[in-house]
Formats: C-alpha cells, structure tokens, sequence
C-alpha cells in the first residue's frame, strides 16, 4: 500500500510555504561569498536584533538544561503591564504563525469558510486548508483590503476573518476607523484575527482593546520577528479575552517557546530605543527606496511598512538577476503578482546596493 494513500487528502493538496532564501544557500548554489551577499527578502530587521534582548538570550543560554517557563508567565505579565490588559489575555507563540495555526487547531474543521484578502500573508490560506477548511479570499481594492467586500463575503459557514494591516505583500494599511468599524460589525458567529506583525512601523495602528473589552470575539497577533529583529528565535504573541487565550493556549505544545526566546522578548520591550531606530531608519529608508525606484521609472505601491513591492516587468527574470549579484529579494509571482518583486527596506547602503544592481537588472 502507498504511503499516500493513508494521508489526509487535505495534507496532499497542501501548498507549501516558499520562504526567502537563506543566504548560504544562495552562495552554495551561485558560488558566491556569502559575506557579500545581502538579504531583502523576509522582512527582517536590517539593524540586527535587540540588543537588549541578545544580552538577555545569552544569559538564558547559560541554563539550556532546564525546560521553559510552558506558560510564559513573566512576558505574559510584561506584555499585560505594555498593554493595560491581563497577563490571562495573552498568548504567546513559536512566531505568530504559531498562534495561525493554533487559531485552526481551536475554530477549524471541514466545510468552514475562512474569509481574508488576496493577496495577503499566504500562512491564513495555508493553515485553512491544512485543517480541511476553504479559503474565501477577497481581492484587493486599491491595494489595500476591500472591507466592505470581506464583510460581504461573510457567510453563515465563516468561522475566521483574517486582516492584515500593513498588509503583507503590499505594506498597505487600512485606516484605524476603517478596521475599528469592520471590526464592529462582525456578526456573533464569526472571530476577528487581526495580524499586527507591522503595526509598529505605522503612526496611527488601529487600537482594538476597547472592542476586546466590550467582549467581542477578537484577537491580535503581534511578532518579536520584525520591530525587534528576533526572527530567528520565533516568538509573537495574540491578545484577546482571557477566553479566547484560554483555549488557544488549551491546543499548544507544552514548551511551544524556547527560554531563549522568552529572554530575549522580555529584554526587547525594554529596549524602546532599538525600536524607535528600527522605525525613524525604516520610514527614511522607505522613502530613499521610493526615490530609487522611480527614478528609475519603476512603479511603487506606497508602503507603511518595512518592505515595499515594486514593478518590474518579468519578476522572476529580476530575482534571478538580482540574485546573481548577491541581491536577495522575494518574487510574488505564488501572490498573484508576476510583474512585481517585494524588497524589505535595508540599511542606507543595502538600499542604495539595491537600486544600482536594480537598474542593471530592468534595463534591457
Ligand atoms: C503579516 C505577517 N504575519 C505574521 C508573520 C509571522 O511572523 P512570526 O511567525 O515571525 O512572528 C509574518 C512574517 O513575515 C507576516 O508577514
């Protein structure tokens, strides 16, 4: 008997997840020095991590032999002070995407319609279908998310209403009263995930705590990954009611957060300076990027977060091009969007690297 024949037929028709590439791959495979080579294709923090918060991990790392702390008790507690809310409205995660899946594991079975736009973070399609759902995906209205079309779309089989914003690929964002009042007007029936990942670039993030309190059934998601740059530890968390957290928290693994990690998060919210830089370096560099870009006669979609997509014809043959010169960035042909490549704001020298090989590789 083939082994696939005892698969859950929605893990066969599974997509997979295409991350950036490592850069030691890309030196690997294109005989490249890999000191060379610069990375502007996950989103991550081109000013390195905390360092705060790598203090921190280093210390944690001298009692690797003990298990964690299973319940995160002094972030959650941290993160309740940071917030105003209780430490029992917090969950915390292997990276956000910990908390998607949990968000399946909890709502999630065969026949229930997930509504989200397209294109967004692909990980809400993906864990949809892992967990035999269906993806109701919602284009794009100018670039950012059509809400009045997502709220159409709602059905009585919907369970889950993804939104991103920034929005991931685009680094568009919906106005705070926009989402306030979509969020408002979700039915009973249906929770509200709301993916934070970026809200720490924008200036005025949508603040769903009130709606939190009044009970509705909403949780945020927000990642260590970016603002901090701690991607390779994996910690996010998701605030919500203390119900919500309770059965999320109810389906993860025991020791789902590395007491590395927890350090390192628990150090991070101290380290308001690395943050601030990360932002005020982010916005200039978004905006030395736009220059770039359309100096060189390519459009931009007008990005609030740390990455930005911009047109450039045939997005493969770019990345490739790119690539060969030591450029990672990220196509988003698998978004939808062929023309277009999505490139993470830099340092000031990985920006102005960027625009040089970028000219070289659209004229043709
Ligand atoms: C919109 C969005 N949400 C969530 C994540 C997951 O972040 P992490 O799992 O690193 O916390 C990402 C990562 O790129 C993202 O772009």
């Amino acid at each position: 008997m083939k082994l696939d024949t005892l698969v859950k037929p929605s893990v066969l028709t599974q997509p997979v997840y295409e991350p950036g590439k490592p850069i030691e791959d890309v030196a690997r495979e294109l005989g490249l020095d890999p000191a060379g080579i610069i990375k502007l294709a996950s989103n991550e923090n081109p000013w390195g991590s905390s360092p705060l918060a790598v203090a921190a991990a280093k210390r944690a790392l001298e009692h690797g032999e003990l298990y964690p702390d299973g319940g995160c008790f002094s972030l959650r507690q941290k993160l309740a002070t940071r917030w105003g809310l209780a430490a029992q409205q917090f969950i915390v995660g292997n990276g956000s995407n910990e908390i998607i899946e949990l968000l399946g594991h909890v709502f999630l079975r065969e026949g229930d319609e997930v509504v989200m736009a397209a294109p967004a973070f692909v990980v809400y399609k993906l864990v949809t279908r892992l967990f035999g759902a269906t993806p109701v995906e919602v284009p794009l209205r100018e670039w950012r998310h059509d809400l009045n079309a997502m709220a159409a779309a709602i059905t009585p089989r919907t369970k889950l209403v993804f939104v991103c914003t920034p929005n991931n690929p685009t680094g568009t964002a919906n106005t705070a009263p926009e989402v306030l009042a979509f969020a408002r007007a979700l039915p009973e029936h249906v929770v509200g995930v709301f993916d934070e990942a970026y809200a720490e670039f924008l200036v005025n993030a949508p603040d769903l705590r009130p709606l939190i309190a009044e009970g509705r059934k909403i949780i945020c998601l927000r990642t260590f990954s970016k603002i901090y740059g701690l991607a390779s530890l994996r910690v996010g968390y998701g605030y919500g009611s203390a119900e919500m957290c309770a059965l999320l928290n109810r389906v993860k693994q025991p020791f789902n957060v590395n007491a590395i990690a927890q350090a390192a998060a628990l150090a991070a919210l101290d380290d308001s300076d690395f943050a601030e830089k990360t932002a005020r370096e982010n916005r200039a560099g978004l905006a030395d990027l736009v220059r770039g870009c359309e100096g060189l006669g390519l459009e931009v979609v007008r990005s609030v977060a740390n990455f930005m997509l911009v047109r450039v014809g045939d997005g493969e043959r770019v990345f490739n091009a790119l690539q060969r010169k030591g450029v990672i960035v990220r196509p988003v042909r698998s978004y939808g969007l062929p023309e277009w490549v999505r490139i993470t704001v830099g340092t000031p020298a990985q920006n102005a690297r960027f625009i040089f090989e970028l000219a070289i590789a659209t004229r043709v």
